[in-house]
């Protein structure tokens, strides 16, 4: 039987603002962003840049417009980044830092995300005009696609010295740092100390429609204004968005924590699903990947669509792998039953007709 409500933990992206986050954006002061006039956009990007220990902060339509400012602040056309092998910035920002900042990329393999000063050194290149220019550092935090795993602050710490060693830049993708924050306590700042600039998303796990921002110095930011221009994000009154963040900053922080609970609670009884297992590890914050192996006599993109006809909603993220994101709009009964319809569809114990 499908669910009355449906149950969507495809991405943390799906949320709906709050009645309450309606009603601060409703009232939201405002004024022409364009011309620096929105009182709002300021108090957010001053609140943000507080928050993370930086000087500015600017605000910015989406977390992809946030890492690709950053990346073009930082470099010129030729130069190269360097980042983990699943990145957001490769795979699912549609090829931007070669369209929108003409850079190269050089990959690391690591584990679930995450790398070390070993994997960091022998990519550098030496200075001969063969070689691009080695110029920018890009760590995830917490990583998509490694699994929602949480970088340890003094691996981080270590990378990052490592990287000003060789005179790298260092961006951070903190889409969702609140997050790591929220799971392990250290302050958004301490996490932020390393970074020349840091972005996160106020419309992931937070909460708010729309949004993320960019923290650095006041050169870096206002690089990453100007390229926000060029690329088409300077936007009007745009206060309305703003106010939403502020509330979701205000609001919606701490309470990830049900979030995580809620992850690690699916995969516990996804653990226990016949033929199913949990993929990269231990699940760290809101993000769960499983896989389905031999014995489930379909693969990952026919699991999904059976699930959606009992409105359960999941991301097929490869041939056998389903990607399930826990978030504000879902609660632990849905949680259950989510997972009830997993078991019942993968090992067939209900006819499912799609
Ligand atoms: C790690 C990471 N960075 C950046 C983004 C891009 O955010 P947006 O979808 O707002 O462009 C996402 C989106 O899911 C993400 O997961």
């Amino acid at each position: 039987m499908p669910t009355s409500q449906p149950i969507d933990l495809r991405s943390d992206t799906v949320t709906k603002p709050t009645p309450e986050m309606r009603r601060v954006m409703a009232s939201a002061e405002v004024g022409d962003e364009v011309l620096g006039d929105d009182p709002t956009v300021q108090k957010l990007e001053a609140k943000f840049a507080e928050k993370l220990g930086k000087p500015a902060a600017c605000f910015v339509p989406t977390g992809t417009m946030a890492n690709q400012t950053a990346i073009r602040a930082h470099t010129e056309p030729g130069d190269e980044v360097i980042c983990s092998e699943g990145g957001h910035i490769i795979h699912y920002e549609t090829g931007a830092p070669a369209a929108l900042a003409g850079v190269m990329i050089r990959t690391i393999r690591g584990e679930r995300g995450t790398f070390d000063v070993d994997d960091v050194t022998p990519l550098v290149r030496p200075d001969a005009y063969h070689f691009p220019h080695s110029k920018l550092l890009m760590l995830e935090n917490t990583h998509n696609r490694g699994g929602g795993t949480v970088w340890p602050l003094d691996q981080i710490q270590r990378v990052c010295a490592e990287g000003r060693r060789h005179n790298l830049k260092i961006h951070l993708d903190g889409a969702r740092l609140w997050n790591a924050h929220v799971a392990t306590g250290v302050r958004m700042s301490e996490y932020a100390k390393p970074f020349d600039t840091i972005s996160c998303c106020f419309s992931k796990g937070l909460g708010a429609p729309v949004g993320s921002a960019v923290a650095g110095d006041e050169v870096a930011i206002a690089r990453v204004r100007r390229f926000k221009k060029m690329f088409g994000g300077m936007v009007r009154q745009v206060g309305i968005l703003a106010a939403a963040a502020i509330y979701a900053m205000d609001n919606h922080i701490e309470r990830m924590a049900e979030d995580h609970a809620n992850a690690r609670r699916l995969a516990e009884h996804i653990g226990n699903i016949k033929g199913l297992s949990v993929a990269l590890g231990p699940v760290e914050t809101n993000i769960v990947y499983f896989d389905l192996g031999n014995g489930v006599n379909m693969n990952a993109a026919q699991l999904s669509e059976r699930l959606k006809a009992r409105n359960v909603h999941m991301m097929a993220t490869g041939p056998r792998r389903i990607r399930c994101v826990a978030h504000l709009d879902v609660n632990t009964a849905m949680i259950d039953e989510a997972a009830r319809a997993i078991d019942e569809v993968a090992t067939g114990r209900v006819a499912v007709s799609v």
